[in-house]
C-alpha cells in the first residue's frame, strides 16, 4: 500500500496480565498474539512496518524480528501518545500517512485494515480513528463526537465521567494519522490524567483545536477489535481464534469429533482423512500426515507424523518423528529425537528418547529406550530397558536388524547387538554381542521342594523365620547371615 507506515506499539508491560512475561509475547493458539497484528499488517503491504518495543525489548524483536521490521525503543514506557513519540526517529520525517495499531489486537483482519486505509484516503482525512460499538465497553477509550459527526474527543475508561462511561462507541487503538500532523500534535499532548500518563488518544483533541476534522470509521464486527490486557480476555481471544481453525482444517477434510475438545494451533498442519477424537491438544511446529486418527488424551508438540499414523489413547509427543503406517500407544511417551521408521509399533507404557527405531520393529509394551539406535524388524520384549546412563554420562546402545530381545531385558550402555541375535528374556546385557548369536545372561533357576507347613500361608514372621531354618538346612545351604560362595552363573557358560 503507496504511502502508508505502519507503527505497531508494543512497549508496554501489560501490568493487568500480572505476569512475568511481556504481553504481547503471551501466546494465542501457539503464537505470540503480536504476530498476528504484524501478519495482518504486513498482508496490506504498507512501505514500511515499524515496531516500538521496551518492555521484554530483546525478547520482542527474537520473536517477531525480521528483514522487514524496524524498531524503536520507548524507555521509559510513559503512554500510548510517549510510544509514537519514540519511533519519531524512524517515522517523523515520512511523508505518507502513519497506520498506528497496538499490539494486542490479534483478532483484526487484513480486510478491515486495507477498508480503513481506503476511507481515510477517500475522504482525504488527516485523522481518522477505527471505532466499534461494544456492549460492555469497560476498560476502552469512549469516543466522543461533535455536533457534526466529527470525532472531538477519547476519553479514557479511568478518566470517564458517568456520562461517557454510557457511551458504547469505543476505541479500537487503530489509527491512520498524516505524519508530519501526527508528530505536531503529538507534542502538545500532556500527561494531566489518571494514570499520569502521555495518551495517543489526546491527539484528538488536539486536532480538534486546530480545526482538524477527525473521522471515525466504525467496524462492524466488534470482536475484530478485542484488546487483550488481562488473563480473560487473553481465553475469550484465544477461544475464538482457536474455533476459527478448528473450522478451517474441518473445511480441509480432517474429522474432529468433538471439535470444542480439541485445541490446535495455528502452526500445526493436517492432512486429509485424518480423524482427531475428543481432548486432544496439538501445538508448535507440528505436521500430521493424511489419513491418521489421533485418539483422545493426546497431546503433541513439535512433531512430526508421517501418513496413516494411529496414536492411541493418552499418548505424550515431544519433538518426535514418526513414520507411514506407525502406531504408537495408548499411553507412550515420545521425547526429543525419538525417530520411529515406517510400520513400526511402539506400545504401551513405552518411551523412547533420542533414539531410532527402524522400519517394522515393535517394542509393544513397557519399556524404555533411550540414546538408542534399534535397526530394522527388531523385536523388543516386554520391561526392555536401556540403561544409558551411569551417574555422569549417557552412553549409546546399538541393537541391530533382525534381532529378537526377549522380555526383561537390560542393555547396560554402551553396549552393541549384532545383526540377528537372539537376546535371552531376563538377561543384563553388558558385554557386545556379535552378530547371529544368542546371549543369556541371568542366574541360573534353582528348584527346592517344600516339606508340609512351608511355603505361602498364614503364619507369623517368627514361624517364617524357623521355616526359613528348616529349608537352608535340608538343601544344605549356609545358614542365614553367614557368609556366601559366589554363584555361578549363565552368563559364564555357553549358550
Ligand atoms: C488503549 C487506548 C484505548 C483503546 C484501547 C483499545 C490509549 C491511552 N488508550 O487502551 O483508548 O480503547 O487501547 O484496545 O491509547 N504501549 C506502549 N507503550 C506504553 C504503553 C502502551 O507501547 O507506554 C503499547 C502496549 O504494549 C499495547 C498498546 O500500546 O500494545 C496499548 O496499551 P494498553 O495499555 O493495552 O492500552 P489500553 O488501556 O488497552
Ligand atoms: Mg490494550
Amino acid at each position: 500500500m503507496d504511502n502508508v507506515a505502519a507503527l505497531i506499539l508494543a512497549a508496554g508491560k501489560g501490568t493487568r496480565m500480572r505476569s512475568g512475561v511481556c504481553k504481547v509475547l503471551h501466546a494465542v493458539a501457539g503464537r505470540p498474539m503480536i504476530s498476528y497484528v504484524i501478519d495482518a499488517v504486513r498482508a496490506c503491504s504498507p512501505d514500511r512496518i515499524a515496531l516500538v518495543v521496551g518492555h521484554q525489548s530483546e525478547d520482542v524483536i527474537k520473536a517477531v524480528g525480521g528483514p522487514a521490521i524496524e524498531f524503536a525503543v520507548q524507555e521509559p514506557q510513559l503512554g500510548t501518545g510517549h510510544a509514537v513519540m519514540a519511533a519519531g526517529n524512524l517515522l517523523r520525517e515520512y511523508p505518507g500517512d502513519v497506520l498506528i495499531l497496538c499490539g494486542d489486537i490479534p483478532l483484526i483482519r487484513q480486510r478491515t485494515l486495507s477498508d480503513f486505509i481506503g476511507y481515510h484516503k477517500l475522504e482525504a482525512s488527516k485523522l481518522t480513528v477505527m471505532t466499534t460499538r461494544m456492549e460492555n465497553p469497560y476498560g476502552y477509550g469512549r469516543i466522543v463526537r461533535d455536533s457534526s459527526g466529527f470525532i472531538s474527543a477519547i476519553v479514557e475508561e479511568k478518566d470517564a465521567s458517568d456520562d461517557h462511561k454510557r457511551i458504547t462507541e469505543v476505541n479500537t487503538g487503530i489509527y491512520l494519522a498524516h505524519g508530519p500532523l501526527l508528530f505536531s500534535l503529538l507534542e502538545r499532548v500532556g500527561s494531566d490524567n489518571a494514570q499520569e500518563e502521555y495518551y495517543l488518544t489526546d491527539i484528538v483533541k488536539e486536532a480538534t483545536k486546530e480545526s482538524e476534522p477527525v473521522r471515525g470509521f466504525k467496524l462492524r464486527d466488534s470482536h475484530e477489535a478485542i484488546g487483550i490486557n488481562s488473563r480473560s480476555e487473553l481465553a475469550r481471544v484465544s477461544g475464538v481464534i482457536w474455533c476459527e481453525l478448528r473450522e478451517q482444517l474441518m473445511e480441509s477434510g480432517v474429522t474432529l469429533l468433538d471439535p470444542g475438545s480439541v485445541y490446535i494451533d495455528s502452526t500445526v498442519s493436517i492432512g486429509q482423512d485424518t480423524v482427531i477424537h475428543p481432548c486432544v491438544t496439538l501445538s508448535g511446529d507440528t505436521v500430521i500426515g493424511r489419513d491418521c486418527i489421533i485418539e483422545s488424551g493426546t497431546y503433541i508438540i513439535n512433531s512430526k507424523l508421517g501418513d496413516g499414523v494411529r496414536v492411541l489413547q493418552g499418548s505424550r509427543l515431544d519433538s518426535a518423528e514418526v513414520m507411514n503406517g506407525t502406531q504408537v500407544g495408548p499411553m507412550a511417551h515420545l521425547r526429543p529425537e525419538a525417530k520411529i521408521g515406517q510400520n513400526a509399533r511402539i506400545g504401551n507404557f513405552v518411551e523412547v528418547k533420542k533414539s531410532t527405531i527402524g522400519d517394522r520393529t515393535k517394542a509393544s509394551h513397557l519399556t524404555y529406550i533411550g540414546d538408542a539406535s534399534v535397526g530394522t524388524d527388531v523385536n523388543i520384549g516386554c520391561g526392555t530397558i536401556t540403561c544409558n546412563y551411569d551417574g555422569k554420562q549417557k552412553h549409546r546402545t546399538v541393537i541391530n536388524d533382525r534381532c529378537f530381545v526377549g522380555s526383561d531385558v537390560q542393555f547396560v550402555a554402551p553396549v552393541e547387538i549384532g545383526q540377528g541375535s537372539v537376546i535371552g528374556a531376563g538377561s543384563t546385557i553388558t558385554r557386545d554381542v556379535p552378530p547371529r548369536s544368542l546371549a543369556v545372561a541371568r542366574t541360573r533357576q534353582k528348584v527346592y521342594a517344600l516339606r508340609e507347613g512351608q511355603g505361602p500361608g498364614p503364619s507369623s514372621g517368627k514361624d517364617r523365620k524357623d521355616e526359613d531354618c528348616l529349608l537352608t538346612r535340608r538343601i544344605g545351604l549356609p545358614e542365614p547371615g553367614a557368609k556366601q560362595e559366589p554363584e555361578s552363573s549363565d552368563e559364564d557358560r555357553k549358550p
